[in-house]
Parts: structure tokens; sequence; C-alpha cells
């Protein structure tokens, strides 16, 4: 195992800024690190161009070979076999005004250096917040080393549930797509969400799956709560004004469509990396048409996801009837806030997000000390945590791909394995009901 002593040299802020596509990066804050570097550059190292080699030393194979490893690697051995190599999960967390903190701690809470992170704030939220956002970003060493934390510069409006709301997503994927090769499942979370169990409990549950699943609740059952929501027509003004200002809903309804059968489910989901290229990429058209289906509907981001893949051939058998999301509604269908006193619901779910929570309920609190042992504004302590002080864990780092599971893995697990004998025997279909 490589140790390193933190912090590595400050090199420049720039380091992740530089590898990602500077059209990310608000352009004052390109600027102003581009500024910053060339005054720091003459005395100091260049910015790394690869992640810290502690995080990563599988990367730098070549470079610290090892004959005696790689001959045992080969050889069949009594040794145990070694544990899969973890997944990579690309995260795209949204928020919008005076989110920026519950942003950030929802990126401590669900940070791993394997993972890529992309954070975006809505047009709501003023430059200045998207701009510190990246600086706030660029100033912790951790996510400098990993260069896995990427903030979307310009801002589109957004207004929950709309159109835009499912166009900021797939924005947010397809720049996921560019930014970052080799991740395996896109998940997208808001401000609002929080997670119940460590990225690596996560991390290594699904490192024993197949990478073809994706989750996410759907149903064909269109009755008549979920006609009132498809069948209005709107308008959504954040998809062509400047400003902020009501949906248009027209007077007049239409008919479901019959040209492919509509699935309608939950806002979040964990998507493989095959499927979102088959979203964003559009080679087959069905993702374009609905999407243009969609761009006059109240609920288009509950049925988008759903719908393709129930769909499409090449989909239609991996779809797990669960987003593996937390969330509890009342009599009227909208989501309750979540608070102390769901705790123990929120744990006994053995789901690995919930939502939503207001801004620093005191669950959240208690979900940091009770389930994730998290430290505030401190990354949640995995596997690679090699430090030895309490408050520290996370400031000497090891090897990424060593995983850590605890208690939250066995209830992931649990889980799991309750969903899957379900789906097994409708040998994961994607069923009319
Ligand atoms: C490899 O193994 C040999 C003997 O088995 C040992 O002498 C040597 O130190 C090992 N090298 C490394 C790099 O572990
Ligand atoms: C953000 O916070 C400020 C000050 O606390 C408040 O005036 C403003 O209304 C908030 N904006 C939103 C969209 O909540
Ligand atoms: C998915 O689960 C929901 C809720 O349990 C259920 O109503 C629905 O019928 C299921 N969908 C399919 C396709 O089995
Ligand atoms: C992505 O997540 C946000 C926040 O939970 C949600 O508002 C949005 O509808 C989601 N997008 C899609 C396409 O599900
Ligand atoms: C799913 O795909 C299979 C072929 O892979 C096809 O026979 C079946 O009709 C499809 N089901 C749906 C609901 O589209
Ligand atoms: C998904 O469906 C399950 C029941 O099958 C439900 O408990 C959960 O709350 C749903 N998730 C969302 C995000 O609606
Ligand atoms: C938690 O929220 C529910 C409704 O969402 C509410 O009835 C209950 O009083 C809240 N509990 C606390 C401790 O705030």
């Amino acid at each position: 195992m490589h140790l390193h002593h933190h912090p590595p040299p400050i090199t420049t802020a720039t380091g992740a800024a530089i590898t990602t596509p500077y059209i990310l990066l608000a352009t004052t804050v390109f600027f102003f690190l581009l500024v910053l570097s060339f005054t720091i550059s003459p005395s100091s190292p260049p910015p790394p161009t690869q992640p810290h080699p502690s995080l990563f030393p599988h990367h730098h194979r070549f470079l610290f070979h090892n004959p005696n490893t790689t001959q045992n690697q080969n050889t069949p051995s009594a040794a145990p076999p070694l544990p899969p190599t973890p997944p990579s999960i690309a995260y795209l967390i949204s928020g919008s005004a005076n989110d920026s903190d519950r942003i950030i701690r929802l990126l401590y809470s669900i940070y791993h250096p394997r993972n890529q992170y992309l954070l975006n704030l809505d047009r709501a939220a003023p430059q200045a917040d998207r701009d510190t956002l990246a600086i706030r970003v660029q100033s912790v060493p951790l996510f400098r080393a990993a260069q896995n934390v990427h903030v979307i510069g310009k801002a589109d409006y957004v207004f929950s549930a709309g159109p835009s709301s499912l166009s900021s997503t797939l924005h947010g994927a397809s720049i996921m797509l560019r930014v970052a090769a080799d991740w395996d499942w896109f998940i997208n979370l808001s401000a609002n969400d929080y997670p119940l169990v460590t990225q690596d409990d996560l991390l290594h549950i699904l490192s024993y799956l197949p990478k073809d699943l994706n989750f996410v609740n759907h149903t064909s059952y269109i009755g008549w709560r979920e006609s009132r929501k498809l069948k209005p027509i709107i308008v959504d003004p954040a998809l062509y004004l400047a400003e902020n200002s009501e949906t248009f809903y027209a007077t007049e309804k239409r008919q479901l469509p019959d040209a492919f059968r509509l699935f309608t489910g939950s806002s979040s989901a964990i998507l493989t990396r095959k499927f979102v290229e088959f979203c964003v990429l559009g080679v087959d058209n069905l993702p374009r048409t609905l999407l243009m289906y969609l761009s006059n509907t109240p609920a288009s981001n509950l049925v988008y996801f759903p719908t393709i893949l129930c769909n499409s051939r090449q989909f239609n058998r991996t779809t797990i009837n669960h987003s593996l999301q937390y969330v509890s509604y009342d009599s009227r269908q909208e989501p309750l806030q979540l608070n102390s006193s769901t705790f123990d619901d929120l744990i006994q779910s053995g789901a690995a997000f919930a939502s939503p929570f207001l801004p620093h309920d005191s669950v959240l609190d208690r979900i940091d000390r009770e389930v994730l042992e998290r430290k505030p504004g401190k990354p949640v302590p995995g596997g690679w945590c090699l430090g030895e002080s309490e408050n520290e864990k996370c400031s000497v780092w090891g090897d990424a791909d060593v995983l850590k599971p605890g208690p939250g893995a066995k209830r992931l697990e649990k889980r799991l394995v309750e969903l899957l004998s379900k789906e097994t025997v409708r040998s994961r279909q994607c069923v009319d009901e």
C-alpha cells in the first residue's frame, strides 16, 4: 500500500479545472484561476494531469511494478479470491438559490475518490453562488487530488418536475459522459436528498451486480391520478424565457399516446452508462421522440426514463422496479418531509438514499453520526482513509479500490435480494399491468 502524507504540494488551484473542459467553469473563475496559476507556477511543479497516485496506485502499475504481486494474480493459489474491482458512480447534484451549503454537505456525505461528481446550481441562484461553489471545491486538497468534482459554470432555469428539469438532467448526463470515461452508473440527486449508506457500502454491493441493471420505480398502470398529470398540456417558461415565470396550462387536454406504451415512476433512478448513452446520443430515435412529446407535459421527469427503458428491446429486461430511494407519500401523493421521527423507517427501508429533507434538519446530523460516521465538513471515512486520528482519518490517502463495507451494505443487500427474487419471477420484464 502506498502511503502518502498529505497535503501534497499546493501546486495551483487549477488541477481539476484544466482537465475539465473549461466550458464547465464560470469564465470568471476560470480567469481567476488562470491568473493564480501563472503567478504561482514558476516556483511549483506543474499541476497534476493524473489523479493522485496514493488514491489510484493501480493506474501506475507500470511505474511501481511489483513482479511478486503480478505473479500471484496470475497463478491460482490458496489465497481467497480477490473481490471484484469496485464500480464507479457518476453523481449529478442539482440545487437552486441558497443550496450551496447543502450541496457541499451532500457531496461530502456521498464522496468517494472512485466516483465522479457534477454540481449544478440552476439560474435561480446568482452567478456569484456558482463561482463561490467552484472555488470552494477547488480549495479542498482531496477533491483536487482525485480530480473528480466538477461544477457547471453556466446555468439554465429549472422548474422542478417540468420538462426543464428533465432537460437539465440530460444536460448533466451528457457532460458526465464527456468529462469521465469510466463510470458505470449515473445517479441524479437534488440538494433535498441524503444517503442512508456509505459509498463503501454501495460500491461494494454494486460490484457484485451485473453492470447492466437499471433501478427505477415504474408502472404502466395509469389511473386517474396519473392521467391528471399526463393529459394536461403545459408550456414550461424555463425552456425559453430568461426570467422566472409561471408555468402556462392550456385549457385543452390531449389523449395518452399509443405509438409507445407510457410508463410512469420516480424521478430518482440509478441508470447504467449504456442506457445513459442510449438516451443522450440518440442513435435510436425513441429517446428524442419522447423528449419532444414530453416537452409539454407536467410530470415529464417521472415518465422519461421508465418509458424508454420499457419500450426498447435492449433495455426492457434490465430494469429493477425500485430506485433504491426512500420517499414517503401523503394521501395526495405529495412527498412527506423526512425528519427525526422517520429515522427508524429510513434505516429499516434498506434504501441507499432518502428524500426530501429540510436544510440542516437534525435527522441529517443523526445520519452523519450513527450511519455514516461522518464528521462535519469531512468526507465519510472509507477504506481509502488511513489517518490515525479520529478527526483526520481521510487526510492520509490509501488505495481507493479498497472498500470497507459496514452494516449499511447488509441492509442494502437484504433489500436487493428481496427485489431481485421478485423480479426474477417476472424475468425482469416491464410487465403490462
Ligand atoms: C519478491 O519476492 C522475493 C522472494 O519471494 C523477495 O525477496 C522480494 O523482496 C520480493 N519483492 C517485492 C518487491 O516484494
Ligand atoms: C436565500 O436566502 C436569502 C437570505 O437568507 C433570502 O432573502 C432569499 O429569499 C433566499 N432565496 C430563496 C430562493 O430561498
Ligand atoms: C413496481 O412496483 C410498484 C409498487 O410496488 C407496483 O405498483 C408496480 O406494479 C410495479 N411495476 C411492475 C412493472 O411490476
Ligand atoms: C433529477 O433529480 C432532480 C432532483 O431530485 C429532479 O427534480 C429531476 O426531476 C430529476 N430528473 C429526472 C429526469 O428524473
Ligand atoms: C422486450 O424485448 C423483447 C425482445 O428482447 C420483446 O420480445 C418484448 O416484446 C419486449 N417487451 C416490451 C414490453 O417491449
Ligand atoms: C418506489 O416504490 C417503492 C415501493 O415499491 C416505494 O416504497 C418507494 O417509496 C418508491 N420510490 C419512489 C422514489 O417513489
Ligand atoms: C416530522 O414530519 C411529520 C410530517 O412530515 C410531522 O407530522 C411530524 O410532526 C414531524 N416530526 C418532528 C419531530 O418534527
